[in-house]
């Protein structure tokens, strides 16, 4: 697979940060710790920098390889079918889900005006292709209904296969995700918050007083710790238990006319209501498409999904040379609710934000309002609607999966599976967060773990994931 368009970009928000060597010669000591600089950890600290905390934030890759710089880049509420989803809830979760997302775009809208980062303004669809989907779209437009959003049923929409009609909310954007991160990052730098690349973070230790963070460059000692890591490291209260890691891949093609797209098709975003997931918009001139979805470790043809994406996009859209092919991931929770709060309840020193279902842009934003305003004593009305264990856990199909996957691993553990791929190590096959059995991906050339989600480079390395450590050498 050729890589996201960010991969051969500079990003200045890495500029002078060191990866080598230790964090400080004793333990760092800090008001908060925000672990992960994603955009959930940057808005995060650069919140609590202002309302006046002392805080450090650590990250074990760079901005380029975060699922924020690799997503597709489009900041809405409407977000697919979520909204009928989450309306299994009650009107009132909704209410709260919504507020939060339009306080977490509206923040991203000021403070990217403020940082000179275009932000194009979109309508956004969820588009039926099948008749299942149309009683989606039907319910995601009741629900919007209900909550007095301005959203509309369009016979006709601007896409480019054949549709059942569609849901239009006006008003929502789009943005480059590199281009944001880079900007929010340089911005904390420059107010003085320390922003340390290369820094994973391997145990999580609860103090009476506070908390023991053991990295790999030193131990950090924290009064509060944040886990902005798209996934909490290890295990953190269960919470691991109650996610599901979901891998998509994104493309881009050029346009040579664009004349020749649907009427309309470059003023909006969208996305399909369900199966074959097709998202799509326009970015700087390149048709971007997204799709083809798969929990991680659990498909066997990754090359072949790719290739079903980019038959599909040929077909379907004047379309020019290939530009960019790459894959992302993040996490879905059994509520289908982010979790943003407490790992474990009413253990107010390690709070988490996770479980965003690919809609994390905004969901992100909203998160470091609520866990800045929790810290700083100024919680958000809308915060615990999003509390990790606000409900009790949904088991569904997906938790039995996981949990036949992982005993599965440990049966398998016994005769210590190893893998090795032409000219490079020998690796143990056994994951070291929970024992799964990872599985080789020939497209990407990673070993991809299918219990939660873990992946790790041929020689063993840890990518990103839960795991803290990479596969053993055999
Ligand atoms: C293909 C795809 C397309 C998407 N498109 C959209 C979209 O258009 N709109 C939208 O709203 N959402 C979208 N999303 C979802 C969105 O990108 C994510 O939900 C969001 O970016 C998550 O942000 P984050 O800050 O929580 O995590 P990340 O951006 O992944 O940042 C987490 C950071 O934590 C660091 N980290 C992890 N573990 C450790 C550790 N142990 N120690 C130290 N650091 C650690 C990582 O290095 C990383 O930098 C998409 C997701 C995917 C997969
Ligand atoms: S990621 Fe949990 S067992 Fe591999």
């Amino acid at each position: 697979m050729s890589e996201s368009p960010h991969d051969a970009t500079t990003d200045p928000g890495d500029a002078g940060i060191g990866t080598q060597g230790i964090l400080a010669p004793g333990p760092l000591r800090t008001d908060v710790a925000v672990v992960g600089a994603g955009l959930t950890g940057v808005v995060t600290a650069q919140l609590l920098a202002e309302g006046g905390a002392n805080v450090v934030v650590l990250d074990a890759g760079t901005a380029r390889m975060t699922t924020t710089a690799r997503s597709t880049g489009k900041l809405s509420v409407l977000q697919g079918t979520r909204l009928a989803r989450i309306a299994r809830h009650g009107d009132d979760v909704v209410r709260d889900y919504l507020a939060a997302g339009f306080a977490g775009l509206g923040w991203l809208r000021r403070t990217l005006e403020d940082l000179n980062v275009p932000v194009e303004s979109r309508d956004d669809l969820t588009v039926a292709t099948t008749p299942e989907q149309v009683a989606d779209v039907d319910a995601v437009l009741a629900t919007c209904a209900r909550q007095g959003l301005a959203a509309q049923w369009e016979e006709d929409p601007p896409y480019p296969a054949r549709t059942l009609g569609a849901v239009r909310l006006p008003g929502q954007a789009q943005v480059d995700p590199l281009r944001m991160l880079s900007a929010l990052r340089a911005r904390l730098r420059s107010r003085g918050v320390p922003v340390h690349d290369g820094v994973r973070v391997r145990q999580v230790h609860r103090l009476g007083t506070g908390v023991a963070l053991r990295t790999t460059r030193g131990t950090v000692l924290a009064d509060r710790v944040v886990l902005a890591t798209a996934v909490p490291p290890g295990r953190q209260g269960g919470l691991i238990l109650r996610l599901e890691a979901g891998r998509s891949l994104l493309t881009t093609r050029e346009v040579p006319d664009p004349g020749a797209l649907p009427p309309g098709f470059a003023e909006t975003m969208s996305i399909t209501a369900g199966p074959p997931i097709r998202s799509l918009r326009m970015a700087d001139g390149l048709l971007m498409v997204g799709g083809e979805g798969f929990v991680v470790g659990r498909e066997r043809d990754p090359a072949r999904r790719l290739a079903v994406l980019d038959e599909w996009t040929r077909g379907h859209l004047p379309v020019g040379p290939s530009r960019h092919a790459w894959a992302a991931q993040d996490y879905t929770s059994d509520t289908g609710l982010p979790f943003v709060g407490p790992a474990v309840p009413r253990d107010e020193r390690v709070l988490v934000a996770t479980g965003y279902g690919k809609w994390g842009l905004t969901s992100g934003a909203a998160a470091g309002l609520a866990l800045a305003g929790r810290i700083l004593g100024e919680p958000v009305e809308w915060g615990p609607a999003l509390e990790p264990w606000a409900r009790p856990p949904v088991p569904s199909s997906h938790t039995a999966a996981t949990f036949a996957q992982q005993t599965k691993g440990w049966a398998c553990a016994v005769g210590r599976p190893s893998g090795q791929r032409p000219g490079v190590t020998r690796v143990s096959r056994i994951c070291p967060h929970f024992g799964g059995v990872v599985r080789w991906n020939d497209e990407e050339q990673s070993w991809d773990c299918p219990v939660h989600g873990s992946r790790f480079d041929p020689d063993g390395a840890l990518l990103e994931g839960p795991a803290t450590k990479g596969l053993a050498p055999r």
